[in-house]
């Protein structure tokens, strides 16, 4: 007879061999408001440093007025699919402002920035038979199952290198169908994909371009409309990916692009149709949160400060971390078990939580704690942070250099 309870024993038994066994630290927030909160596991309030609601817009009351009002005006649910009575007002409000937001003829709001990049990748080999998908080898788990599932030839090209991936596209025929696949911010290195040059690449060997703007939109550019705004790109990308879900502080997915584009993918995608229409408070809120920051740059200001201060903390204390442009800070332990210890520690000592990032979310060796400021740390907060987690590293023996030993 078959154990199954064995087989689901064992399955687990092997991810914790591997140390890569996830224990989910529950938050509360009923009587604290982030980045502090209640951590019932540990019985006392902790301040939280890993979340991706980056600008803190969940909290914002223009952002939560906007879902109470929508549950009052329209209910909490929409009762059905986009086709079969799920298609109220305030979806179809929003497609129209991500459309705008990313200046597209068209917006689709899918249920999660997952879905969307799934779906959408997943039928675009129906739509265009023999389509090559040209994918950067670090893209997010969500694009690596679309193009799985699109079951088209896949060439995935090394991390941001232009030669590579003009070697790779060189191999095509310039009538063969192809697509470029790449994020704009890398969220686990926060490095910044060359968008500019991806584009150029992919006029030259006439490819269509998809670009994830998951970790920017809201954070850059003029109107938060994400990097390729910030540089003047996003007439040259065909599809605009991106999330409701961490810098606007809500839920949801959406991808944006002309009207043939959207259409096709509104007809063609089963994790689009055959689901329910977020419900009126999510979209509500959404819509609030793209406006307000489509004009306001009051929280992006505070969030690069923040990032300075935490990045000039670290500097003065000799803690090293991956350099880049953006609002990411890793700071590599390269040790699935020490970066947990040092990650347990942090949170039981000192009240602090900065999830430490394992395999299979980053490569096996690059282990890290991924810390990401936002503009409701205090100056106080950022302190006491550097030097907690600068006394947790030396005592895991992780080295650190302080600015005046260096010199
Ligand atoms: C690059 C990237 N794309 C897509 C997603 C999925 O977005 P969502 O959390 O809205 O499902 C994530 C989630 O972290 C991501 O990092």
């Amino acid at each position: 007879m078959t154990n199954y309870k064995k087989i689901f024993g064992d399955a687990v038994g092997q991810v914790k061999k591997e140390g890569r066994y996830r224990v989910f630290n529950e938050l509360s927030y009923s009587n604290s408001s982030p980045p502090t909160a209640y951590s019932p596991r540990y019985g006392k309030e902790i301040t939280v440093w890993c979340s991706n609601d980056y600008l803190g817009m969940s909290q914002n009351s223009l952002v939560k007025k906007a879902a109470i009002n929508a549950i009052e005006q329209a209910g909490t649910g929409t009762g059905g699919t986009r086709n079969i009575s799920g298609t109220n007002g305030y979806v179809a409000a929003l497609e129209r402002e991500l459309a705008d937001l990313h200046s597209k003829e068209s917006g689709l709001v899918f249920t999660s920035g997952y879905i969307s990049n799934q779906a959408t990748l997943s039928v675009l080999g129906k739509i265009i038979p023999n389509i090559v998908m040209f994918s950067d080898e670090m893209n997010h788990a969500s694009i690596i199952q679309g193009v799985c599932d699109s079951k088209c030839e896949k060439v995935i090209f090394k991390h941001s290198d232009m030669s590579d991936l003009e070697e790779k596209l060189k191999q095509y025929q310039s009538d063969c169908p192809k697509i470029i696949i790449f994020e704009s911010v890398y969220s686990m290195q926060g490095d910044i994909s060359p968008i500019k040059e991806i584009c150029a690449l992919a006029k030259k060997y006439n490819a269509l371009t998809y670009i994830d703007e998951v970790h920017s939109v809201g954070l850059y550019g003029n109107r938060g409309a994400g990097v390729a705004e910030m540089l003047g790109a996003q007439n040259e990308i065909d599809i605009i990916q991106g999330t409701l879900a961490k810098a606007y502080g809500v839920i949801g997915g959406y991808i944006t692009g002309n009207k043939e584009i959207i259409d096709a993918i509104r007809s063609y995608a089963p994790g689009f149709i055959f689901t329910t229409t977020l419900p009126p408070a999510v979209c509500a809120a959404a819509m609030a949160s793209v406006q307000h920051l489509k004009t306001s740059s009051v929280e992006r200001e505070a969030h690069k400060s923040a990032i300075t201060k935490v990045k000039d903390g670290l500097d003065i204390l000799g803690i090293s971390y991956l350099e880049n442009p953006t609002h990411i800070i890793p700071i590599m332990i390269g040790n699935p078990n020490k970066a947990r210890e040092i990650s347990d520690t942090l949170l039981s000592d000192y009240g602090i939580y900065v999830q430490h990032i394992n395999f299979p979310t980053v490569p096996r060796g690059t282990e890290r704690l991924r810390v990401t400021p936002t503009p409701l740390h205090t100056d106080e907060m950022i302190d006491y942070f550097c030097n907690s987690l600068s006394e947790v590293l030396i005592k895991y023996g992780i080295q650190t250099t302080k600015l005046k030993d260096a010199a």
